[in-house]
């Protein structure tokens, strides 16, 4: 049996103190019955606790979904620039997320942050192949023969080897949309330059199972709702 203030907290969406102010108000329930005081115990197993109604997923894990804006590191920390971490209120900070995989300082959109270092491990790992889906504006017009060299598999001017990987070219192919299935470094980038077409933005809107949501302006994050989870996880635990 555990703590039924410390199960709350463990899930990095309060503070202790929030937790405790919940309870006095009234707001939090187990099993449907109303908690009286923040020491009650619960099975964290069994138990269904509720927040103004809403479940609360009491996993030992936090994943959160960012809008990464442009201008932040995707690093937990660096001594002169903000990171992605910055973005996160400070209980969950210390919960020592970290984001998984990384975009460029520019580039903006998706960005998952957890503390499960297995289901990171297995979504970034090469044999995954989880998609990244991009949307690329170019300095040119993608076309047809870009789509072709890219399912075909590019090598860069440096010899690097690129998965196939898929290129849509949207409205009059100045943006387009590109699926890759691995993470190297700067590769979309690198991918459309080696085409003579250069990217001027860049914007991540899916990996894998996962959507940026439209409600999310840049900068802002939420934690993955309980279908969310349960699609990453199912996932990241079968590498
Ligand atoms: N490819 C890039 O070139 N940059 C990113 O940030 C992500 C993918």
């Amino acid at each position: 049996m555990d703590r039924i203030d410390k199960l709350l907290c463990s899930t990095g969406r309060w503070s202790r103190r929030e937790v405790k102010d919940l309870v006095r108000q009234g707001r939090v329930a187990a099993d449907g019955r109303t908690v009286l005081r923040p020491e009650e115990k619960a099975d964290p197993e069994t138990v269904r606790l509720t927040v103004d109604g809403a479940e609360v997923v009491c996993s030992p894990f936090v994943y959160v979904m960012l809008h990464k804006p442009a201008g932040v590191l995707s690093a937990t920390e660096d001594r002169s620039q903000p990171t992605v971490l910055d973005l996160l209120p400070p209980e969950l900070k210390r919960r020592g997320l970290f984001p998984v995989g990384r975009l460029d300082k520019d580039t903006t959109g998706l960005l998952l942050l957890t503390d499960d270092g297995p289901l990171a491990h297995g979504l970034l790992s090469p044999k995954k192949h989880v998609d990244k889906v991009y949307l690329a504006r170019v300095d040119g017009r993608v076309d047809g023969a870009d789509a072709a060299a890219l399912a075909a598999g590019l090598t860069l001017g440096d010899g690097t080897v690129c998965l196939p990987a898929g290129l849509e070219p949207l409205g009059d192919g100045s943006t387009c949309l590109v699926t890759l299935r691995e993470g190297k470094y700067h590769q979309v980038k690198r991918m459309l330059a080696a085409r003579g077409k250069p990217v001027l933005t860049l914007h991540r809107l899916r990996m894998g199972p996962l959507t940026l949501d439209e409600g999310l302006k840049p900068g802002k994050w939420r934690f993955l709702t309980p279908q969310e989870r349960a699609e990453l996880c199912g996932l990241g635990d079968t590498t």
